[in-house]
Order: C-alpha cells, then sequence, then structure tokens
C-alpha cells in the first residue's frame, strides 16, 4: 500500500540518523526492532490522510509527522511492556524490547525515540519553521503531561481511576494528535481537527478492548485477556460483546460525521470507513456470548 510505504521509508530514514557514527551496537539494533516490521502504523496513516485531504503542499513536513508521531507510538510500547508497567512478553508477535535485549536497553530504546522524534520535528523547521514549531507543541502536549500519554500511563498508579481521563490520555491522545499534526502538516489550523481525532481515538479503545476479550495472543501478537487479568475497566465487561461493537459503530459514524470541510474530505470519510472494518472484529456466535 502507498501509504504504508511511505511511512516505512520516512521511519527508516529516521531510526538511520538515531545509529549513525559510533554508536553502542545493541541499543542501535533495538531501534529498529523497536519499530520496523511495525503495527498497524495507523496514527501516522491517519495523519497523512489528513494532510493529503487538506492539500499536502508539504510532503517533507508530513512526512516529518507522520515519522515523529509513530516514534512516540513505539516507544510508548517498548515501555509500556517493560515489567514496571505491564510486563508483556511479546509485543507485535516478536518478544518485547526487554525481553530481546535488556530491561537497560529496553528504557533506553523508549527514551533514544522519544528524543528522535522531536529532532526529526526540528529538522521539519528548515522547510517550515512555524509549521514544524507547531507539530512539536501538538506532539508535546499529547506525549506529556497533563493530558498525554503519559498521564495515561500515570492513571494506572492511581488509588481511583477518572476511566474517561485515562482512556481519553492512555489512547485518544496519539489520535488527536494524527488529526491535528496532520492539519498542521499542511497549514491548517489544528482545532477543527480535534474532534475526528478524539472519536477515532474513543473507537480504537472499544475495538482494543473487544480484541483483547475475543482474540488470543497469537492472532494479537501481544498478551490477551489483559483487561480482565488486571481488573482494568473496558467496553466489554461494561456493555457485552454485541454491546461495545454497537457503540463501536456509533462512535465511528460520528468521527465520520465530523470530518471538517476540506478538499479531500470524501477520500478521507473512505479512509475511516475502511479503519472502521478493520478495527471490527469478526464475532462467531459463540463469542457474543461472552
Ligand atoms: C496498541 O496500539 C496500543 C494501544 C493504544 C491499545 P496499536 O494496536 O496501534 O499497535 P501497533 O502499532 O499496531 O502494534
Ligand atoms: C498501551 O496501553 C498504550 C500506551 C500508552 C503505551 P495498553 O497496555 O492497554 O495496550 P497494549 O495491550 O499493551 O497494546
Ligand atoms: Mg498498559
Ligand atoms: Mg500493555
Amino acid at each position: 500500500m502507498a501509504l504504508h510505504a511511505r511511512i516505512n521509508t520516512a521511519i527508516g530514514r529516521a531510526i538511520a540518523v538515531g545509529q549513525n557514527g559510533v554508536a553502542p551496537k545493541q541499543l542501535s539494533e533495538a531501534l529498529d526492532y523497536a519499530t520496523s516490521p511495525g503495527g498497524a502504523r495507523i496514527r501516522p496513516t491517519i495523519l497523512l490522510s489528513v494532510a493529503m485531504a487538506c492539500g499536502d503542499d508539504r510532503p517533507g513536513v508530513s512526512d516529518a509527522a507522520a515519522t515523529a508521531l509513530e516514534l512516540i507510538h513505539c516507544a510508548s510500547l517498548v515501555h509500556d511492556d517493560l515489567p514496571c508497567f505491564d510486563d508483556a512478553e511479546i509485543r507485535r508477535g516478536k518478544p518485547s524490547v526487554h525481553r530481546a535485549y535488556s530491561e537497560p536497553l529496553a528504557v533506553l530504546t523508549g527514551d533514544s525515540l522519544i528524543v528522535l522524534a522531536f529532532e526529526v520535528l526540528g529538522h521539519a523547521a528548515k522547510e517550515d519553521a512555524m509549521r514544524a514549531a507547531q507539530l512539536v507543541v501538538t506532539l508535546a502536549r499529547q506525549t506529556g503531561m497533563p493530558n498525554g500519554i503519559c498521564a495515561g500511563q500515570g492513571w494506572e498508579s492511581e488509588p481511583s481511576v477518572d476511566l474517561g481521563a485515562y482512556h481519553r490520555s492512555k489512547t485518544g491522545a496519539l489520535f488527536i494528535a494524527a488529526t491535528q499534526m496532520g492539519a498542521i502538516a499542511a497549514g491548517q489550523e489544528p482545532e477543527p481537527w480535534y474532534e475526528l481525532g478524539a472519536r477515532i481515538g474513543e473507537a480504537f479503545q472499544v475495538a482494543d478492548d473487544l480484541r483483547d476479550a475475543l482474540y488470543d495472543t497469537d492472532t494479537l501478537g501481544k498478551p490477551a485477556g489483559q483487561d480482565d487479568l488486571h481488573g482494568r475497566p473496558n467496553a466489554v465487561a461494561e456493555l457485552g460483546v454485541e454491546g461495545a461493537i454497537t457503540r463501536l459503530k456509533n462512535i465511528l459514524g460520528g468521527a465520520i460525521a465530523s470530518i471538517p470541510s476540506c478538499p479531500g474530505e470524501a477520500a478521507l470519510a473512505q479512509m475511516v470507513r475502511m479503519q472502521a472494518e478493520r478495527l471490527t472484529p469478526v464475532v462467531e456466535p459463540a463469542q457474543a456470548r461472552v
């Protein structure tokens, strides 16, 4: 798929920068290991789709934005799998980074990817300084405190969890970043794109809850049944399988309706529909009773 090739090429270029010169060999390798072959690349796909719907007049800036976003996502997964968080042995069908390398190297891999993400955006300033600065601020906001991924993971250390804030920060943040950064990369205001990102993020969380409950570890490529195991509140426990699927479809319908008017609106709606189809689990009648 053309978009995937564009994303993978841009990510490969960024990782090579992080491996330049006389660098520690294992950490260099781990940067590659954590980012390729990669997963679904849904966040950069959304980002580039929004940029293209808005004209994509600075493709180099869009590539930098897509790369930075996916690097942050990959870093968050490396850290999330560590024993001090979810202690997950596999990710994307292979041993998680701390299992393949070591805990110190997994901490450093995540750190290096986060720093590299912002370095990539810094370089984009050569093409358009204002857009690059806006991209840095937007990505930082959705990564750190008080509303980014750090906040999302931070909720797991609180005695009681605000579920809405937890999901919005942990999962929604990078989808909001995806739509807003796509708009910024193409020279548009980010605000009108907030709602689309937030709705896709909400749908993604419900879909992830469904997959966690319905699929096995081999199919997922990461540990299954985690919500149940850790007693985490989730859409399947709250609504049942069929209720969660209905909810997923309603949120996605709202997402499509919220697409701001732009030259490539129809193509963008089609992309959201395709992602929706991919996200919605195929449920056997026996599973529907879960
Ligand atoms: C997994 O995200 C982390 C969550 C927010 C649930 P993805 O399902 O997008 O992971 P990859 O990148 O495709 O592996
Ligand atoms: C991961 O959340 C999302 C991050 C912010 C890293 P989860 O722990 O729920 O997702 P998986 O199941 O490991 O992908
Ligand atoms: Mg986690
Ligand atoms: Mg996890």
